[in-house]
């Protein structure tokens, strides 16, 4: 049993982060969960769920336990680094985020976890969705990648020839727990038959 933090900020993209939080739950891997304020309401505005609601679909097919933490709530254990985990990811990520985290400037809870990952050398996996992007983004993507973020585009592919969203999502979750260094088998891999 492995412990992962999955941040979720205000990009859109939420859906990403529905998919990769019930395949780490249904893993029975044990799921931190913070949103930051604007990834909760993004959230809502783009499933329909709240974070209550989310968690509760979450719960229905989970083996591991699952604990969801206040964007707030700094005492919460993600916020040190004593509190061993085997990797964050940010799903999606804002720019605004991105750009915290790469200034090292901490903040809400989602910001501090992320800090504490790349200080303790843990993955962490970024999901940025924007476009295009400025010069400003590029450059604290680049400061993240520096300092060992692996940087995930959220960027579907097409070579597998998706038949939906699910599919679009799939990739993209799939590419996620391959960071977190989680196997699965969201996606079939390229060249292993058909
Ligand atoms: C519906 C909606 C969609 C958004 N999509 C994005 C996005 O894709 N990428 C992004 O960087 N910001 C996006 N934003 C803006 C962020 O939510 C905003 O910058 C926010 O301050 C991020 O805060 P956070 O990093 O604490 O979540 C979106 C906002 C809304 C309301």
């Amino acid at each position: 049993m492995k412990r992962y933090v999955l941040g979720i900020s205000g990009a859109s993209g939420s859906v990403y982060a529905v998919r990769v939080a019930k395949a780490i739950a249904e893993a029975g891997h044990e799921l931190h969960l913070v949103f930051s304020a604007a990834g909760e309401r993004v959230m809502i505005h783009e499933t329909g769920m709240d974070g209550a609601a989310f968690m509760k679909d979450l719960g229905g097919s989970a083996t591991g336990k699952i604990f969801r933490h206040e964007s707030n709530d700094l005492f919460a254990p993600i916020a040190s680094g004593s509190f061993r985990t085997d990797g964050m990811a940010i799903v999606p990520c804002s720019m605004a985020a991105v750009a915290a985290i790469a200034g090292g400037s901490g903040g809400d809870l989602l910001r501090r976890a992320a800090d504490v990952h790349l200080k303790e050398r843990r993955p962490l996996v970024v999901v940025f969705r924007e476009t295009p992007l400025s010069s400003i983004h590029l450059r604290n993507l680049l400061v993240l990648s520096d300092t060992g973020a692996l940087i995930l585009p959220a960027a579907p592919a097409f070579y597998n020839k998706p038949t939906g969203m699910d599919d679009l999502v799939d990739f993209i979750a799939a590419r996620v727990l391959s960071g977190l260094g989680m196997e699965n088998d969201l996606i079939q891999e390229w060249g292993s038959g058909e």
